[in-house]
């Protein structure tokens, strides 16, 4: 009996010699993207911009996304459905985009299937989803973040507060989709925080309050390979100002000012490069997306947390700025290949600046309504997108909200305030019933590109 590990080099080589018979033949690749967001929108729509892209399917998808990829019917996590669409579609490379499909270490599962994997395995993934582990990792490998402890749970985490005295980060160690960190300006606020979910049940982690500017750093990751991607700035807060609850996302802008495109290798080779030749050192090597969230602070840059995949309105922004031949990069990067390939076709950055805004439905983040029609979605100006977020197909055609990320307006510029000018046009074109966004994505943002 062959060894597995022999089994899978085998089928990898078997892959490669079909992959480049197809690529000869002019048909190019098969790509299946794994989600349904906007972020599996952004992904699909810049493959879909590659020649060398010839299928590109998206699961679940949603029904924007039908418009130009196919949505086969089954869910990311049938397993054996999966494997089989892998192989009947003859997928050549897979991206995965949402955390909990990362986490769940579905790239391991692709990567049995010989194909080429956009995606950490789930113990590198663990960048994510411990907060411990990634602390741990930043103090090993000498990245600067906010001083930190680790709790087993909210009881243990009570009895430091004396010691933690006013403000602090309280922070739940694990997935919770951007909503598991409270800053708290009080020994009072942090108990209250301690006392709720998702704090209040599982491992905590204390934080230093840092003060400063926010930013989100992705980079392209093949075990020690780093190649920085433009930098952007999410807007988080449910309200105008930064005011009201942590959602996933109401909006983007890249560049942005916080760390401007020309800094982002160097600033990439100081906050991301550590951790990830500390995951080859431990064995356990990370190939896809590793994402900063990062603070300016006066005594310079910290990391405040890492995602491993796109950031979701990041990609929205992000992705089409890149220039290239994106389903050859993804492929490259998949392979296992990024240091060669970027040396032949160093990643290229559009001059130009996008914005997103996000059309939220009536309830969102807590319980959004959805069903409601949606108009307007063919009446965009030329330049100006719309990445659907959760919509469904209506019977007899068009589109209802299906979600509370409903749709991602998104536009370019020559300048920041031009996309954002028409990224408003735009969303005010697009109608349903309580539909609502921030007025004041990318206000004040300077960064010139
Ligand atoms: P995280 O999920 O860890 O990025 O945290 C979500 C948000 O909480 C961040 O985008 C920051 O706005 C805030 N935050 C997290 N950690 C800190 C910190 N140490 N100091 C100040 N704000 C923080
Ligand atoms: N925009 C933050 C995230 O994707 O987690």
């Amino acid at each position: 009996m062959l060894p597995d590990s022999r089994i899978l080099k085998l089928r990898q080589q078997h892959r490669k010699t079909i992959t480049e018979q197809r690529s000869s033949g002019g048909m190019g690749i098969n790509c299946l993207v794994l989600g349904g967001g906007g972020r599996e929108y952004a992904i699909a729509w810049r493959l879909a911009r590659s020649d060398f892209a010839s299928n590109i399917d998206v699961v679940p998808g949603n029904a924007g996304l039908a418009l130009f990829a196919r949505v086969p019917d089954f869910s990311p996590r049938d397993i054996a459905r999966l494997e089989q669409h892998v192989a009947a579609a003859r997928i050549d490379l897979a991206i995965v985009g949402p955390d909990d499909l990362v986490a769940d270490g579905l790239a391991d599962t692709l990567r049995r299937t010989a194909i080429a994997v956009v995606g950490p395995s789930r113990e590198a993934a663990k960048i994510e989803w411990s907060k411990t582990f990634a602390k741990e990792l930043m103090r090993e490998a000498g990245v600067p973040t906010a001083r930190w402890e680790s709790f087993s749970d909210a009881a243990a985490a009570r009895e430091a507060l004396d010691r933690w005295k006013g403000a602090v980060v309280v922070k739940a160690d694990g997935l919770a989709l951007g909503k598991g960190v409270t800053v708290c300006r009080s020994t009072e606020e942090a108990r209250t925080a301690l006392g709720s979910p998702p704090t209040n049940s599982g491992p905590v982690v204390f934080e230093e309050l840092l003060e400063g500017e926010e930013a989100s750093l992705q980079a392209l990751v093949d075990g020690e390979t780093v190649v920085a991607l433009p930098p952007a700035r999410d807007h988080k807060r449910l309200g105008d100002g930064d005011t009201g609850p942590n959602t996933g996302g109401m909006g983007a802008v890249s560049p942005t000012s916080v760390i401007a495109d020309e800094d982002a290798q160097r600033t990439a080779d100081e906050l991301i490069a550590p951790v990830a030749r500390a995951l080859v050192a431990r064995g356990t090597p990370f190939r896809g997306v590793i994402f900063a969230g990062v603070m300016k602070t006066r005594d310079g840059y910290r990391v405040l947390e890492y995602n491993a995949r796109f950031g979701d309105p990041e990609a929205e922004v992000t992705l089409p700025r890149i220039g290239g031949d994106f389903a050859k990069l993804m492929l490259a990067l998949g392979e296992g290949r990024l240091a060669e390939y970027v040396r032949e076709y160093p990643l290229r950055t559009s001059q130009r600046a996008f914005v997103d805004v996000v059309l939220c439905a009536e309830g969102y983040p807590y319980a959004p309504k959805t069903g409601a029609p949606i108009s307007g979605l063919d009446r965009l100006p030329e330049g100006v997108y719309a990445f659907h977020g959760a919509t469904r197909a209506e019977p007899g055609g068009g589109f209802v909200v299906g979600g509370g990320r409903v749709v991602h307006i998104v536009a370019g510029g020559a300048t920041v305030d031009e996309a954002r000018e028409r990224a408003y046009i735009g969303a005010e074109a697009v109608q349903f019933e309580g539909k609502f966004y921030r007025s004041d994505i990318a206000r004040g943002e300077v960064a010139v590109v």
